[in-house]
Formats: structure tokens, sequence, C-alpha cells
């Protein structure tokens, strides 16, 4: 338990100080795997200058997904989020760069579709909010609990990008 704390706070510290190493949680939900969205939403992220440090495709168990969305278990929509969830593989990502968590959900627009902007993920891609493909991690403190859900620390690697000095002053 100490070492978990410490390793957050040793992580938040490394965020404070350069702000480039800030890391989100995306995953592409079972319906853009379906879907064939995979490479663009890819695409997107590598165009913007972000940086992929973990990626996996995977089935979730319903565990893992209650995991992740506790917060929600008391809406009416959450047995069918779960399921919804579980129903295919999803792509599982970890994005690194400047506040990524915060660009990121700009860059997959409102939870539903229809309030979303052209040329944001869910504006240009999807319809409905059941069926809105892509996750994002909604604040730098829940992208360190969701990597830490999904990913085990020797998946995600880190390497020297050589576009840093032209992505970054
Ligand atoms: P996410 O966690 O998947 O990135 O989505 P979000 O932050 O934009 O929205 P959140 O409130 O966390 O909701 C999680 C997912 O639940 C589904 N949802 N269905 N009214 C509904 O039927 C409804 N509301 C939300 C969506 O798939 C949403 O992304
Ligand atoms: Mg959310």
């Amino acid at each position: 338990m100490i070492c978990v704390a410490l390793a957050v706070f040793a992580y938040m510290f490394q965020i404070v100080v350069t702000g480039i190493h800030e890391r989100t949680f995306i995953a592409i939900k079972p319906d853009g795997v379906q879907r064939r969205l995979v490479g663009e939403i890819i695409h997107r992220f590598e165009q913007k200058g972000f940086k992929l440090v973990g990626m996996k495709i995977m089935q979730a168990s319903e565990d893992l997904l209650k995991a992740h969305y506790f917060e929600l278990r008391d809406q009416p929509f959450y047995n069918r989020l779960v399921k919804y969830m579980s129903s295919g593989p999803l792509v599982t990502m970890v994005w690194q760069g400047l506040n990524v968590v915060k660009t990121a959900r700009a860059m997959l627009g409102e939870t539903n579709p229809a309030d979303s902007a052209p040329g944001t993920i869910r504006g240009d891609l999807c319809v409905e909010v059941s069926r809105n493909v892509i996750h994002g991690s909604d604040s730098v403190e829940s992208a360190i609990h969701e990597i830490s859900l999904w990913f085990r620390p020797d998946e995600l690697v880190c390497w020297n990008d050589c576009a840093d000095d032209w992505i970054y002053e």
C-alpha cells in the first residue's frame, strides 16, 4: 500500500515538473473495433503529436468493467453499459504528452455524439450515446487509476521520441 502511494506520488510529481509526461487511458469500445475505426482513431492521436506508450486488444471481463465504471454503478444505464463494453474486444491504449488528459477529452467530443462538434471523434464517427466508440479518462487522477487498472507497469514502454524537439519547445 505504501509502495503504491509512493509510486502515485512520484508519478504526480513528475507530471507537475514536466507536463509532457502526462498520460491518459484511451479505450476504443467494441463498436469502434467492429466498425474498423481503430486506425482512424490512432491516426488522430498520432497526428496531434501524442506518444503511444501502451496498447493491447482484449476482451474485458465484467469484473474489470465494473471496477472501471464503479462511479456510475447507480446510473440506470450501468448494466447496459457493462454489457456493451464486454460484448466484444476493446483496444486499450495509454497516450502521453502535454495536457493529454484534457486535450484527449476535447478530441473525443461530448459523451453524447449528438452534442459533439464536427471534427471530434464522437462528432464525426458515431450517433448514439450508448454506442459512442471511445473512452477517455476525465482527469489526471482518473487516468492514473485507470492506467493501473488496465495495464501492468511492464506493459508500458518509455521510449525516446525523435519528434519531441519538433513538438515541444
Ligand atoms: P467514457 O467514460 O466512456 O469516456 O464516457 P464519458 O466520460 O464521456 O461519460 P460517462 O458519464 O463517464 O459515461 C460512461 C459511458 O456510459 C454510457 N452512457 N450511456 N444515457 C445513457 O444511456 C448513457 N449515458 C452514458 C456512454 O457509453 C458513456 O461514454
Ligand atoms: Mg467517463
